[in-house]
């Protein structure tokens, strides 16, 4: 069994000022392994940090499955879901004020979650002091954030996020206020504490070269998932082949083939060899043309 499980999840915001309905997710279907480090890209507004709130207990679905350990979410109500955010989950987002509080050293922000866990002082301190030392920050750590560089504020934001030893840590865009060689460097503390807690891991980023320094990446379109990948031996992002066919029989092919495609127009669906061959023009068959060349 899979430790995350989302099967058909819906997400559809319902904005209190006005009568539209926005669908976000329209039937994601994913399993995620205990330990794994995953990323999700896609374009703007496809979905993805919609998919991260679900995740992270912050939203509620519309529709479908979505089970996190043995936390069963989509049948949660907003008091169990807070106490699973409190307790299981960790997050760090794109801008760092979300992260960390400004006025406090780098030490006490990575020592708040361990206060709401009652935490005697001493341990706080402790165990503070080891994350801070994990991610290369133990030299800065009665430094305010505003006295540290970008990279460094989210590496602070990273031990924040697992202090309290989360199952699960959520990461969406973390590396997007920083340049190409501080977010590399993010990245390698994330992988370090991914495989050194084997927490898994889940990062939204819209940076291809980010998301293959992750085990396996996801993407994500339209508020469904199009395609994914390890990312061993990947090189560009038309090498992400594989898609998920799901329990209707639907898949959606990559966005690099349907830009050669005619869209709103029939597709031919062949079975030969074992293989399954997709054609969009009425004339083309494998066998009839080579006939034809004869
Ligand atoms: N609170 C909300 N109320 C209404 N619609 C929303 C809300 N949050 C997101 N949406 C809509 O849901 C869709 C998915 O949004 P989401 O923020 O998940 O996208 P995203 O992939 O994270 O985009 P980006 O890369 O720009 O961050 C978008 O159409 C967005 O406008
Ligand atoms: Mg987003």
């Amino acid at each position: 069994m899979s430790f995350i499980e989302i099967r058909d999840l819906i997400k559809i915001y319902r904005p209190k000022e006005s009568n539209l309905r926005v669908p976000a997710l329209r039937g994601v279907e994913l399993n995620i392994e205990q330990g794994e480090f995953l990323s999700i890209i896609g374009p703007s507004g496809s979905g993805k940090t919609t998919l991260l709130l679900m995740l992270a207990g912050m939203a509620e679905p519309s529709a479908g499955y979505l089970r996190v350990g043995d936390f069963r979410l989509d049948q949660y109500s907003e008091t169990d879901r807070s106490i699973y955010r409190r307790y299981s989950v960790g997050t760090l987002w794109q801008i760092p004020n979300r992260n960390l509080i400004w006025e406090i050293s780098a030490l006490e922000n990575v020592e708040i979650p361990l206060r709401l866990l009652g935490i005697p002082r001493e341990r706080r301190i402790r165990e503070a002091k080891d994350l801070l030392r994990e991610v290369g920050m133990d030299h800065r750590m009665n430094h305010k954030p505003r006295q540290l560089s970008g990279g460094e504020v989210q590496r602070v934001g990273l031990a924040c996020a697992l202090a309290h030893k989360p199952i699960l840590l959520l990461a969406d865009e973390p590396t997007g206020e920083l340049d190409s060689k501080t977010a590399g460097e993010l990245l390698k503390y994330f992988k370090h504490l991914n495989e050194s807690y084997g927490i898994t891991a889940v990062m939204v980023t819209h940076d291809f070269d980010v998301a293959k320094a992750t085990d396996r990446i996801i993407q994500i379109v339209d508020g469904r998932i199009s395609g994914f990948s390890q990312t061993k031996n990947l090189k560009t992002i038309s090498d992400m082949h594989q898609v998920y066919l799901d329990r209707y029989g639907s898949l959606q092919l990559p966005r690099h083939i349907i830009e050669k495609l005619e869209v709103q127009q029939k597709i031919n669906i062949k079975e030969e060899d074992g293989k399954i061959i997709l054609s969009q023009n009425d004339d083309f068959t494998p066998s009839k043309k080579m006939k034809n060349q004869k």
